[in-house]
């Protein structure tokens, strides 16, 4: 299913309301390796100077920033639905060309006109990917890479982060969550199909890697914070933000104590456009 209406105008709201949350809340995560999962990406990535780089729901340019930071010489480009993210990327990386868009759509860049590809945390929202990978194959140069990182929460169903996000809605929209991934395209998390769909736009996946980020939370700081800014709790009204904000810390304090190790499971996906 595409991303629909609906869907889009909650994804507005959210990042109206809550921008730059994904920037600040991922960039307190770190992997085994050390590394925040942008500057896991950049590393994938490994665009020289000289090359151009499009970030696809950069966002508030977290990702944009990252790339810079390991070469200053790429050409950095940006789409995102967000103007709000976008206003801030703007900040961020005032060097990138950053141009409000829609994914799902046609993107408003020429053929063959990027080194690589990269998208943080998106794709798993846009609905039915096909679209977005014919529209990245069309726009990336034949052998460029094309490198997205997208959410696996729901492979962790006992884990801490989980565990807490059910309480919250549960208590905030009395209702239990049937799965995260409700909105995804199921081809995310099949890697055969999702091997056969890049196939058809010439896109050949080289690396597949499943991963976390991690840090410990501490409940009175952060175990709300984990959870505020999140696409499901953040939409709440202010009652049923507060009725959330107890329960979640009232689980925390009973289940973990004082503090806990929270990691988020993410999927890595590194593919050459073939020719
Ligand atoms: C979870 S945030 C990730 C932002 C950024 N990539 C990061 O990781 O910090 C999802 C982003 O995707 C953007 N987005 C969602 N659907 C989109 C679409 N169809 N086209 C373009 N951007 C979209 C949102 O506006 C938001 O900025």
């Amino acid at each position: 299913m595409a991303q629909s209406e609906q869907i889009k105008a909650l994804l507005h709201a959210h990042h109206e309301r809550f921008t730059g949350s994904t920037g600040r809340l991922f960039s307190a995560f770190l992997s085994d390796a050390g590394l925040t999962s942008y500057a896991t990406l950049a590393a994938v990535l490994d665009v020289r100077a000289g090359q151009s780089v499009l970030d696809i729901g950069c966002g508030d340019g977290v990702l944009l920033a990252s790339i810079f930071d390991r070469e200053p010489g790429v050409s950095l480009h940006g789409l995102d639905a967000s103007g709000a993210e976008l206003a801030l990327a703007r900040e961020r990386v005032p060097g990138a060309a950053l141009v409000q868009g829609d994914c799902t759509e046609r993107l408003p860049y020429p053929d063959a006109v990027f080194d690589a590809v990269a998208s943080h945390l998106v794709l798993m929202l846009v609905g039915d990917i096909e679209t977005t990978f014919a529209e990245v194959r069309r726009v990336a140069k034949p052998g460029a890479a094309f490198a997205f990182i997208y959410d696996d929460l729901a492979s962790d169903a006992d884990g801490v982060y989980a565990d807490l996000m059910r309480t919250g809605v549960v208590a905030g929209l009395g209702e239990s969550p049937s799965h995260f991934r409700q909105a995804a395209d199921p081809r995310l998390y099949d890697h055969e199909a999702l091997r056969e769909l890049c196939a058809r736009h010439d896109l050949e996946i080289a690396e597949h890697r499943r991963f976390r980020v991690s840090r410990e939370i501490t409940c009175d700081d952060d175990a709300w914070a984990l959870l505020a800014t999140s696409y499901p709790l953040g939409r709440l009204d202010d009652e049923a933000r507060a009725r959330a904000r107890t329960a979640v810390l009232g689980r925390f304090r009973e289940r973990f104590g004082a503090s806990a190790a929270v990691a988020l499971p993410l999927q890595l996906i590194k593919a050459y456009r073939a020719s």
